[in-house]
């Protein structure tokens, strides 16, 4: 009786490819993927490198499987935020070179950075000294990178303080300086004041650096949306992340690369139903059927990271149509008006981002309805969608 049921679970475990699909899933497409960073190594200037962001899980997009296809595609380093995301990767085996772009100053994380050969971002006297002191007792040298602020006001040292920082640094046997980068706080902005600002600081910081025959070697500014505007801001590397998922970060800079979105996000329809006109629909019934209609009712929810906010304002396809979704968007679940589509049936699946046919809805197209950004769309698909790479 028990061998049988273990039997049986396993069969489904097996099959879990064809099983995960049974509710709702993201889809990665990994050429999209590898054209994306083809397209940026074509872009950069001769010599300059591309290293691909992989931090919050890649976007969302899962840092273990997309991370050896940018490898693949051409990327030559990696940047995470945590310590955490940066082990994940050496877990599954990538030796590629990883910068950690977040602050590290507890202990217990700084006597980790050795050991797993992750690269840390130096933004603070304190804090360099610390990870300089930590290394000596642990007998180590490591790759650090220093972080200059510029005009961003998150992490880094004042650009004015370049100079003084890179000395500190060169008298701390334990530290190999590879690198001195600062970012940019309004590069997908049409209006470049803000962004030549920072770089002109950045410009003289570096130029005292040189003076003094202090450059590290390499040196490296560009996101995404400053990569597309020129070799000049390439550098020696570029930090690229949405551009790698496929999305362009300003509408006015989407002439300058052909990028392709890897991701999909997916789901069945569980239960297809008529209702009678005046009936309400979901929590709160903040729809109400006009007419007789007929719904369809959908696997996926806010705990999946359609965000509630698009409640009765989302758009999803089914056979390549444009349907609407009714009602408040619920934990697991939500409505669509599919009146107009007569012979659907349970099990169908609905492309909430992605491509159908000849339409497609981007994770752009649920920013600009709430009045976000991409990045957080992204980011907000929960580990509750499995993620399918085709
Ligand atoms: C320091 C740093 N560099 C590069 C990036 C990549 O930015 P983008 O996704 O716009 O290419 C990020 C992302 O936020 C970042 O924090």
């Amino acid at each position: 009786m028990v061998v049988s049921r273990e039997r049986e679970r396993r069969a489904y475990s097996y099959a879990l490819g064809e099983l995960i699909r049974q509710r709702a899933w993201v889809e990665i497409d990994s050429s999209a993927l590898a054209h994306n960073a083809r397209q940026f190594k074509a872009l950069l200037k001769p010599g300059a490198g591309l290293m691909a962001v992989v931090k919050a899980d890649a976007y969302g997009h899962g840092a273990v499987r997309v991370a050896p296809i940018l490898l693949e595609a051409g990327a030559d380093s990696l940047a995470v935020a945590t310590l955490g995301e940066g082990i994940e990767l050496r877990e599954a085996g990538i030796t590629a070179p990883i910068l950690l772009l977040g602050g590290i100053n507890n202990p217990a994380e700084i006597r980790a950075l050795a050991p797993w050969r992750l690269e840390p971002t130096l933004v603070s006297r304190e804090q360099i000294l610390q990870v300089a002191q930590t290394l000596a007792e642990q007998g180590e040298t490591l790759p650090v990178h220093l972080k200059v602020d510029t005009g961003m006001s998150r992490l880094g040292i004042p650009w004015q303080e370049t100079l003084a920082t890179v000395r500190l640094i060169r008298e701390l046997a334990p530290l190999q300086l590879q690198s001195v980068y600062s970012h940019l706080a309004t590069a997908d902005d049409p209006d470049p004041t803000v962004m030549n600002q920072q770089r002109r600081r950045f410009q003289e910081a570096l130029t005292q650096l040189g003076q003094a025959s202090l450059l590290p070697p390499v040196i490296h500014f560009a996101n995404s949306a400053a990569a597309l505007q020129g070799p000049h801001w390439h550098y020696d590397l570029v930090r690229v992340g949405l551009g790698l998922y496929g999305l362009y970060p300003a509408p006015h800079l989407q002439r300058r690369v052909n990028l392709r979105p890897a991701l999909a996000v997916k789901a069945k329809i569980t239960q297809l139903k008529t209702l009678p006109p005046g009936a309400g629909v979901s929590y709160g019934h903040q729809f109400v059927s006009d007419r007789r209609m007929k719904i369809a009712v959908v696997g996926i929810g806010y705990a999946d990271g359609v965000p509630r906010g698009l409640s009765n304002r989302l758009q999803v396809l089914i056979r390549g149509q444009k349907v609407r979704q009714i009602g408040a968007i619920t934990m697991d679940q939500l409505m669509l008006d599919v009146t107009h589509l007569p012979d659907l049936q349970v099990e169908e699946v609905v492309t909430l981002i992605g491509q159908d046919g000849a339409q497609s809805v981007g994770a752009e197209d649920w920013a600009q309805t709430l009045g976000t950004i991409s990045w957080e769309i992204l980011c907000g698909f929960k580990h509750r969608l499995p993620r399918i790479l085709i």
